[in-house]
């Protein structure tokens, strides 16, 4: 068996920046209460007219991530993408990106996991890299939100948080078992599906049925209990750390790194001090990008990366929580 390990990483944000007060012109919101409540100051959001989808931002990550690893596209022989607006109903994103970056016919997949796509994405590549199937896998989170999501005061408990983005990373095989991905750890509860959903279009809520509707129907939109979410949110995201840390003999002082989903600074928060981690030992973006939910963690490790605050030998713990419920960590020595 291979370890596998992340030898390019790329991010592309859309340049429009929308900040908290200009959201407040849209709806009854203060910059005061998001960043209270959330610690966002501002996200990117794709202006009107833009090429950019989470396909297109997709595969202008995955390019700068091809390059940083020193390899072409034809050395690629997979394609992962995560993302939970994907252009299409039907194909999903992964496909355009083997026609976008004019790759031979390599497969492609795309994961439904929302806030936790990346990690499961992450997963998903290491198992085909271990098992010698595949060498080298391009794996992808992007996000177009602003697109689905309610601008009005109806929306606000849910809109201000998400922004649009994407990130790319290139996986590769490792013959070191010590280095590189040591483990994946996944779960999901799907009994909670309905605390963070967005339940139409869908096969069980058709077009004609939404158009046909009487009252007003707004299933098209995230429905977030966000409470609940948060709740559990920082439930799962100890256990999964703590998983994994004991799945590899590792105790919190071992980590370098710990990169969070970047679904609210408060979580982040609550989860540094609850592994006793300092300032420097954690990673967040979230005041400048928002929720970018499957591409959050991408970006944030591109960043860190692109910073220099990754380093050859570091410990670094990547956890996510999101819609499903689903929750998972990656624990890499870098
Ligand atoms: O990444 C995927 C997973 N998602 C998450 O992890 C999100 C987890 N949840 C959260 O981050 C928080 O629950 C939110 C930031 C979404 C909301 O914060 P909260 O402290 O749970 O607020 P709340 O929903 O309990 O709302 C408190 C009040 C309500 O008013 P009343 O009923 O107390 O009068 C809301 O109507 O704040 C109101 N409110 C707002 N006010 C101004 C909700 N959204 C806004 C807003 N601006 N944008």
């Amino acid at each position: 068996m291979y370890n596998s390990k992340i030898i390019g990483l790329g991010k592309y944000l859309p340049d429009n920046v929308v900040t908290n007060d200009d959201l407040s012109k849209l709806m009854d919101t203060t910059d005061e209460w998001i960043q209270e409540r959330t610690g966002i100051k501002e996200r990117r959001w794709i202006e009107k007219g833009s090429e950019d989808s989470s396909a297109v931002m997709g595969a202008k990550a995955a390019r700068i991530a091809i390059e940083r690893a020193g390899l072409t596209k034809d050395d690629i022989d997979f394609i992962v993408f995560a993302t939970m607006t994907p252009d299409y109903y039907f194909p999903g994103c992964g496909v355009q990106i083997q026609d976008v970056l004019d790759m031979g016919t390599i497969g492609a997949i795309d994961i439904r996991n929302q806030c936790s796509g990346f990690v499961y994405a992450i997963s998903v590549a290491d198992q085909f890299i271990k098992t010698g199937m595949y060498k080298n896998i391009l794996v992808i989170g992007a996000e177009y939100h602003s697109n689905g999501l309610d601008k009005s005061t109806r929306g606000r408990g849910v809109t201000v948080i998400f922004g649009d983005g994407a990130g790319a990373a290139v996986l590769t095989r490792e013959e070191d078992n010590t280095k590189g991905i040591l483990s994946t750890h996944l779960h999901s509860q799907g009994k909670h599906a309905d605390k963070l959903i967005v339940t139409s279009p869908s096969i069980k809520h058709w077009i004609p049925e939404i158009l046909a509707s009487k009252k007003e129907d707004i299933s098209y939109f995230p429905y977030m209990d966000g409470t609940f979410v948060f709740k559990n949110a920082v439930v799962r995201f100890s256990e999964v750390i703590t998983e994994g840390l004991i799945k590899n003999n590792l105790s919190k002082d071992d980590i370098d790194l710990f990169i969070p989903h970047q679904a609210n600074l408060r979580i982040s928060q609550f989860v540094q001090q609850r592994f006793g981690l300092s300032d420097d030992q954690v990673f967040n973006n979230i005041t400048k990008y928002g929720n970018t939910t499957a591409a959050s963690i991408i970006i944030a490790l591109t960043e860190a990366w692109e910073q220099g605050k990754v380093k050859d030998g570091d410990t670094v713990v990547l956890a996510a929580f999101g819609s499903g419920f689903t929750w998972g960590s990656v624990i890499i020595k870098w």
